[in-house]
């Protein structure tokens, strides 16, 4: 177990409905590794299990066997509160739809993460978060209802929250799935500046080639296996 590492899985296997007879497994014990900064895309046909391993990656979901190891730590044995403690500081997440608050500001959505970690607002985490929409280009609309934001722009309020509390990793679900592709390319753009500037991991699960090829590496899952080299070269 290497320390350049962000994420390593090792025989991640998971089925639903287990003890029934339509028992099936999705994940057939999966292998990954990606190092500290690195940049991956994750793509497969639909139904391959790319949501259900981000799901497990992400601790929302536990496998039914197999290892996962996050920024160093190893997550067997965590209680619920430990994995909840490190899914907020190691792992920021960026989904399709990206599930910001809609009746709250652009502001108040990016605090959000930073008001549940202390309890309250001050002027520290008002700063910060000012900071974060000024990153993504989205300063002049802190104080807009995120429902009422351009797909893009609430993509970029997503990425923007997904940063607050600097996690060394980000899981991104299809993050440009329902863009169009000039807002897609600026998503993308975003999260490869991000990536670059300050370390933060990717892993970006995506259908678009061309997105895809501008990544530091593809892992391709094919029916719960991943065909592709999977840990990273050199
Ligand atoms: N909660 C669940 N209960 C039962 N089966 C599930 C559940 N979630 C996913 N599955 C099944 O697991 C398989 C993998 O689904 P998953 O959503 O991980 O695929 P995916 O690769 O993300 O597909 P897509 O590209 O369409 O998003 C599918 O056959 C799906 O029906
Ligand atoms: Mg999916």
């Amino acid at each position: 177990m290497a320390a350049g590492h962000v994420l390593e899985l090792e025989g991640v296997r998971k089925s639903y409905a287990v003890g029934t007879p339509a028992q099936t497994e999705v994940l057939h014990g999966v292998d990954l590794a990606l190092r500290r900064g690195e940049f991956c895309a994750l793509m497969g046909p639909s139904g391959s299990g790319k949501s259900t391993l981000l799901n497990i990656i992400g601790l929302l979901d536990r496998p039914d066997a197999g290892r996962i190891r996050i920024d160093g730590q190893d997550t067997a044995g965590l209680s619920e509160a430990q994995l909840t403690h490190l899914r907020g500081h190691a792992i920021g997440f960026v989904f399709q739809y990206h599930y910001l608050i809609s009746a709250f500001t652009a502001l108040e959505n990016v605090m959000m993460p930073m008001l549940l970690e202390r309890g309250r607002a001050d002027a520290a985490i008002v700063e910060r978060a000012r900071g974060l929409l000024d990153r993504v280009g989205l300063l002049p609309w802190q104080d807009h209802r995120a429902g009422n934001m351009s797909g893009g722009q609430q993509q970029r309020v997503a990425i923007a929250r997904a940063l607050a509390l600097q996690p060394p990793l980000i899981l991104a679900d299809e993050p440009t799935g329902n863009l169009d592709t000039k807002s897609a390319d600026g998503v993308f753009a975003l999260m490869r500046d991000v990536n670059a500037s300050q370390g933060t991991a990717v892993l970006m699960v995506t259908h678009n080639h061309a997105l895809a090829e501008r990544c530091d590496r593809i892992i391709q899952l094919v029916d719960g296996r991943i065909v592709a080299p999977a840990t990273s070269p050199g």
